[in-house]
């Protein structure tokens, strides 16, 4: 069935912007990047959106659909009536460079803060050894895509731009998790979590987890976890004593 959809889209820079109204022809089976490429190729040529494989892998299509953080070419036509609206705006965490495009590079700056897989100083490419059973876990992390949905949903920085220094989001206290559950690394990850990387500003709200295309357990797998880790630390009476006679 084909229909005309009202389409509501923002338009606009760094500095200013208003939503405009579109009516464009929708097909059967569509998504909703279908749409936003029909209306380059019709009636704005010059509307900015990021987007890559058109097949919920490459994780540039991210936006927000009816205010919900969603990837553009995984949100089926079929989800909305012929008379709802559909608004597409930017992800709203992330300053707008233009239109639908935002600038990502605060995940960037996250990820680099954190330092790389550090196996044993004696262990040699080629050396490496581990069971599946041991890597079961932290394997479920690398089908993240680098969407950054759950970076733009968790409520720590999505208002609160004045927490992204000290918080590193879901998406980068999973890759600590990653790396601290990885067998073969030998870095102690949980107080960098802790003092760096602001896992405490996370109240489980899970809404993260929630939004990731991947279905990663965001909260219950990694940051669970990540902060049950923490607090053996700090509450282990040798640890305690330690830190005590010697971090005065
Ligand atoms: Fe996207 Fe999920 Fe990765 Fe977050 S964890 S960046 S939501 S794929
Ligand atoms: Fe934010 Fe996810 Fe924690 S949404 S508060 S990082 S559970
Ligand atoms: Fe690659 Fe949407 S275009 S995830």
């Amino acid at each position: 069935m084909s229909y005309d959809a009202q389409f509501r889209v923002w338009r606009g820079d760094s500095e200013t912007g208003e939503l405009r109204d579109f009516t464009v022809p929708v097909n059967e089976g569509e998504v909703v990047l279908d749409i936003i490429h029909r209306l380059q190729a019709t009636q704005a040529p010059d509307l900015a959106v990021r987007w890559n494989c058109k097949a919920g892998k490459c994780g540039s299509c991210s936006a927000e659909v009816n205010g919900r953080p969603r990837l553009l070419c995984m949100t089926r036509m079929s989800t909305f009536t012929p008379e709802d609206v559909v608004t597409v705006t930017p992800l709203r965490a992330f300053p707008v460079i233009r239109d639908l495009v935002t600038d990502v590079s605060y995940n960037y700056e996250k990820a680099r803060e954190i330092p790389s897989f550090t196996p044993p100083a004696d262990l040699k490419p080629g050396e490496y050894r581990m069971q599946q059973v041991d890597i079961a876990r932290s394997q479920e992390f690398r089908k993240c895509i680098e969407c950054f949905l759950c970076q733009n949903t968790c409520h720590v920085v999505r208002d609160h731009d004045e927490n992204k220094e000290s918080f590193a989001g879901p998406r980068y206290l999973m890759r600590i998790a990653e790396l601290e559950m990885h067998p073969l690394d030998v870095a102690d990850r949980r107080d960098e979590a802790q003092e760096q990387h602001g896992l405490g500003y996370c109240n489980i709200t899970k809404c993260c987890t929630e939004v990731c295309p991947e279905h990663i357990k965001i909260t219950d797998n990694a940051l669970i976890p990540m902060k049950e880790r923490v607090a053996d630390r700090k509450y282990d009476p040798i640890v305690w004593l330690g830190n005590k006679l010697f971090r005065r």
